[in-house]
């Protein structure tokens, strides 16, 4: 059999490792592809549930090693060195004989140094295999690692011209009823949500999920708001968080909710708060949703408002990487590009 790029493979454990999503955080997902020495998938495996085998471990342990002897496996993540709740992953790869260890990115965890083990094992290994695309994957993993900070997702529903309300505050409804059902699917995806006082105020919503966290510098919201009447609440306020500028410290509030397991947090308010967000540099994400409607009228909201900007070359860049038709309404996904 003719045997295909390392890309090939490498997408192989990229689909692979999806399949884990939703189950393995706080780890990353990883997708594993075993070929045997004549270049044949003998199997395959990924990173089913937090607390169980990596990918790896469950691609090699029900295979013969005199399959796998001088075979080669290709791995989105390099492999783990370390005892956590489960042996190293370099074990299981030096055990079965594998000659050659095709990875697609390095890991940020200080605590791995999977490379240098099978280096040191005698085994071939290949980095940076769709580097890219792998670090995409797990960029929730590697924000999470890297900085201490929970992966940050904004939501906004606009209008055409960028607005999120009229001057008085109606925003019920600007986009579709398939979109907002879209959001509730959305939410369950994320493992906190996060809101402003004014936001509160405004439209009192419930934003059912698990754990919720208000931003409310100085405890205005009413104690019979129906968003705190479920789900665990992290109400911040000038109480318990640090202030900035006269509002809560948000990268502070940001850490906290870190701290309690969020290792996602999708934002939903309106342009004060994601304008002074965007600003600290602490949105990496950005969905929103576009309704056919243009407002028209200035003194409406926006959904970012920041400082006053007099260059366009001052403008926040953004890399689109989805765009999808939700009723008469257009979902755009982007990255927010750090300078
Ligand atoms: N279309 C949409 O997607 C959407 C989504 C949500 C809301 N909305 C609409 O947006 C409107 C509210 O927008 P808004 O701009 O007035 O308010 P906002 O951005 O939702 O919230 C701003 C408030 O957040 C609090 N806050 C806490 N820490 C902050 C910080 N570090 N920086 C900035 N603010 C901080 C401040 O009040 P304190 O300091 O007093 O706490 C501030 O006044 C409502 O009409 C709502 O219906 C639309």
């Amino acid at each position: 059999m003719q045997r295909k790029s390392d890309e090939f493979y490498m997408k192989k454990c990229i689909e692979l490792a999806l399949l884990g999503k939703g189950q393995v955080s706080p780890n990353p997902m990883v997708g594993c592809v075993v070929l045997d020495k004549n270049g044949e998938i003998i199997s395959t495996g990924y990173h089913k549930k937090y607390g169980e085998f990596h990918a790896e471990r469950n691609a090699l342990i029900n295979t013969d090693t005199a399959k796998t002897e001088e075979g080669t496996i290709f791995v989105n993540l390099e492999p783990c060195s370390h005892w956590g709740k489960t042996p190293p992953c370099t074990d299981i790869i030096i055990e079965k004989k594998i000659k050659k260890v095709v990875i697609g990115m390095q890991d940020v965890n200080p605590k791995i140094d999977g490379i240098s083990v099978l280096k040191n094992a005698g085994i071939e290994v290949v980095t940076g295999v769709l580097e890219n695309e792998c670090k995409f994957l797990n960029r929730v993993f590697i924000k999470n690692i890297t900085e201490n900070l929970p992966y940050v997702v904004l939501k906004t529903a606009t209008t055409m011209d960028g607005k999120i309300s009229t001057q008085n505050g109606d925003s019920k409804w600007i986009t579709s009823e398939e979109s907002r059902a879209e959001v509730y699917k959305m939410r369950k995806e994320f493992d906190c949500i996060m809101t402003s006082s004014n936001t509160v105020i405004a439209d009192n919503p419930t934003m059912e999920h698990r754990f919720k966290c208000i931003a409310d510098t100085n405890n205005k919201i009413s104690k019979d708001s129906k968003i705190l009447s479920q789900g665990k609440i992290y109400h911040a306020t000038k109480y318990n968080t640090p202030l900035k500028d006269g509002h809560l410290d948000l990268r502070a509030v940001l850490t906290e909710l870190y701290k309690q397991g969020a290792c996602s947090v999708l934002v939903e308010c309106g342009g004060t708060m994601a304008g002074a967000m965007l600003k600290e540099g602490l949105i990496d994400e950005i969905y929103q949703f576009i309704a056919p409607k243009i407002l028209n009228d200035n003194t409406g909201k926006s959904c970012f408002n920041g400082d006053s900007v007099n260059q366009i070359s001052q403008t926040t860049k953004l890399t689109i990487y989805d765009t999808q038709i939700v009723s008469d309404d257009l979902l755009v996904k982007s990255i927010v590009r750090k300078p």
